[in-house]
C-alpha cells in the first residue's frame, strides 16, 4: 500500500490565479476529516480484534487517509496562507466526538461495518473524481487524482473483506441495504458540517444547519451524472445486487434528480441569505 508520497505532487506548479475560493473552503474541511483516518483505523482494529491480517490492512489504510489530509492541508495553506491546519484540527477533534474506542461496530456486525466502509469509499472516490474534474488549479487536480485512485482501491479492499466476512457471518441483502442507506444518510451528520466550521468559520458560534448547508451546496455542485452512475453501481455491488442492470439505471436517474434538486435548493437558499 501507499503508492505515492507528498514528493510526487508537483507543488512548484501551483497556480494562484486558477483558484476557486469555494473549492478552497471545502478542501480545508476535507483535510480535517481525512486526517482523522488514524482514529477510525484504531476503531477498526478494536472491532476486528481477532483478525491480525485485517488489522494490518486497516492501519495501512488509516495511514493513507492521514496522508490525504496532509496533502490537502498543504495545498490549502498555499491557497490561503492564513489557514492554520494544526489549530483547525484541534478545534475539529474537540468538537466532533465519536466513540473510536468501542469494540462493537455501530452497524451490528462486522460484515455490516464493511458495507459502511464501502459506502464511505464510494463517497470519497466519487467526490475526489468530481473535485478533480471541477478544479482549474493544476496541483489540486494532481492531488485529487492520487486520492481518488486510493479511495477506489480502499473500496475494493473493504469489498474483499466484506466478501470474506459474509462467508463467516452471513447477513442478507436487505440488512446490507439498510446499513448502506443508513450510512449514506449519515453524510448529512455532524462530521462534514463541523469540519467545515472548524476549518472556515471558527470566529463565530457553530451553527450546524448553516455549516451543513454551506458544505453540501459547494460539494453537490461538483457532481455530474457519470459520478452518480458509478457510485450507484458500486453501492449495488456492495449490497449484493446487480450493479449494471435496469435497477442500476433507475436508481442512478432518481439519485441524480434528487441531487440536482437538492443542489438547486441549497443554491437558492444561499442567494436568499445573501440578499437578506
Ligand atoms: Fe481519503
Ligand atoms: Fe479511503
Amino acid at each position: 500500500m501507499g503508492s505515492w508520497t507528498l514528493d510526487d505532487i508537483p507543488w512548484q506548479r501551483f497556480a494562484p490565479d486558477r483558484l476557486d475560493p469555494e473549492l478552497v473552503r471545502i478542501v480545508k474541511a476535507a483535510s480535517l476529516v481525512e486526517h482523522n483516518g488514524a482514529a477510525y483505523a484504531h476503531h477498526l482494529c478494536r472491532v476486528f480484534a481477532d483478525d491480525r491480517e485485517f488489522q494490518e490492512t486497516a492501519r495501512a489504510w488509516g495511514a493513507e487517509e492521514v496522508q490525504h489530509g496532509v496533502a490537502l492541508a498543504r495545498w490549502a495553506a498555499l491557497a490561503d496562507p492564513a489557514f492554520d491546519f494544526a489549530a483547525a484540527f484541534v478545534r475539529f477533534q474537540a468538537g466532533y466526538h465519536v466513540d473510536f474506542d468501542s469494540e462493537r461496530s455501530r452497524r451490528g456486525s462486522r460484515a455490516g461495518e464493511m458495507v459502511a466502509r464501502c459506502v464511505v469509499e464510494i463517497g470519497t472516490s466519487s467526490y475526489y473524481t468530481a473535485l478533480r474534474e471541477a478544479a482549474r488549479e493544476p496541483v489540486l487536480q494532481e492531488i485529487c487524482r492520487h486520492i481518488a485512485a486510493d479511495e477506489l482501491r480502499h473500496y475494493r479492499l473493504f469489498y474483499k473483506t466484506l466478501d470474506r466476512y459474509l462467508a463467516r457471518e452471513p447477513i442478507g441483502r436487505l440488512a446490507r441495504l439498510r446499513v448502506a442507506l443508513g450510512r449514506v444518510a449519515e453524510s448529512e451528520d455532524d462530521e462534514l458540517a463541523y469540519a467545515y466550521y472548524a476549518a472556515n468559520e471558527a470566529e463565530r458560534p457553530y451553527d450546524r444547519r448553516h455549516c451543513s448547508r454551506a458544505y453540501a451546496r459547494q460539494a453537490f455542485a461538483l457532481y455530474r451524472p457519470h459520478h452518480v452512475e458509478r457510485g450507484v453501481a458500486m453501492l449495488l455491488k456492495a449490497v449484493g445486487l446487480t450493479p449494471n442492470g435496469r435497477l442500476a439505471r433507475l436508481v442512478s436517474r432518481l439519485a441524480w434528480q434528487a441531487m440536482r434538486y437538492r443542489a438547486a435548493r441549497l443554491a437558492r437558499l444561499a442567494r436568499v441569505a445573501r440578499v437578506a
